[in-house]
């Protein structure tokens, strides 16, 4: 049903065209990227991470707030990850030039004053879920990930722990892949790919799964990005929300984060437990669609252009992901 290009050319057989991967030629997608855990982040200390196709810092401004940074001093190149926090400063390793929590350079360590352009790339960041995130772009497109509920509100668990050989797309393309669903995972999927509401950054959309053992589970699923998947169910009678958010890393990987949460306890009789079977369960859930997905991901090489009628939703998605604004503002800065 869509054909993205034809089978035959020149009398050689190809498969169809496939996505550009993300890169610092094609850029990257503009999404809110989870970078690290907020408790690897602590005040006195530079965070170095791995990120997009090259490396960030993080750090915590005087009042606390995080800050994704180009890593790599504007004097030589020093990766700032091995420097110090100063007096509230981050201080280069090599010669000692420091920047403030904007990225600014304010001051060399000897009588020059710092070239006006001595400034890192500042990423957008936010701190929510217990993540650090930082935008691909100057300003963000949309508001980072949040569940329906305030975070005060909610008792979550989390894990930041899949890593997959592909970018972010082929993992996050997988829920909207119904005939993965059943053949891999087992799943019935019941969603109309006609009631899907897409807009520039996001999709939404209600479905069905059967699972069996665990029977019928309604789903309002938020896409954010491409890198983002929000599911919101109803377990034992209580919400329960389940995140996965993709990291772009160098080499096409994404490295998948993992939240489970519900609302905090009333108090009453059983509740407790009830909340950590649903979080327990929740989260096994997620870590098994991952754990079977992985060896097809390693090996799979993504084309689209033999889908089927089954593969609407799909096509939906992958519609969306080809038409997703991208960027390599910083990637000279992060590598
Ligand atoms: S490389 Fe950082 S101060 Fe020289
Ligand atoms: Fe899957």
């Amino acid at each position: 049903m869509n054909s993205i290009s034809p089978t035959l050319t020149g009398g050689h057989l190809q498969r169809g065209t496939p996505i550009p991967p993300q890169s610092a030629a094609n850029g990257y997608d503009q999404n809110w990227y989870p970078v690290c855990f907020s408790t690897d982040v602590q005040k006195d200390k530079i965070l170095g991470s791995e990120f997009m196709n090259g490396r960030v810092i993080v750090i915590r401004g005087a009042d606390g707030t995080a800050q994704v940074l180009s890593p790599y001093c504007r004097h030589l190149g020093a990766d700032l990850s091995d420097g110090e926090i100063v007096n509230g400063a981050i201080r280069c390793p090599y010669h000692h030039w420091r920047y403030n929590d904007a990225g600014q350079c304010i001051a060399t360590a000897v009588k020059d004053s710092p070239p006006a352009d001595a400034r890192l790339f500042r990423f957008p960041t936010r701190e929510t879920l217990g993540f650090i995130w930082a935008f691909n772009g100057e300003e963000p497109l949309y508001d980072v990930p949040q569940f329906q509920l305030p975070e005060q509100d909610l008792i979550m668990r989390r894990e930041f722990s899949v890593l997959t050989e592909k970018d972010h797309f082929v993992p996050y393309s997988n829920s909207s892949d119904i005939q993965h669903l059943m053949a891999v995972h087992h799943i019935d999927l019941d969603v109309n790919p006609e009631e899907v509401t897409i807009s520039p950054h996001g999709m939404q959309y209600v479905q069905t799964m059967t699972i069996p053992g665990m029977g019928q589970l309604k789903q309002e699923v938020r896409v954010f990005g491409t890198n983002c998947l929000i599911f919101m169910s109803e377990f034992m009678g209580r919400p329960v929300y389940q995140m996965s958010a993709g990291k772009a890393l160098p080499g096409n990987r994404t490295l998948s984060s993992l939240i489970v949460a519900t609302p905090k306890s009333s108090g009453a009789p059983g509740e407790d437990e009830m909340i950590d079977i649903a979080l327990t369960e929740g989260l096994k859930f997620g870590n098994r669609l991952f754990s079977e997905d992985t060896l097809i991901m390693k090996n799979l090489s993504f084309r689209q252009d033999m889908l089927t009628h089954s593969d609407r939703m799909l096509a939906r998605f992958l519609g969306y992901v080809r038409d997703y604004p991208r960027t390599s503002i910083a990637c000279d800065m992060i590598s």
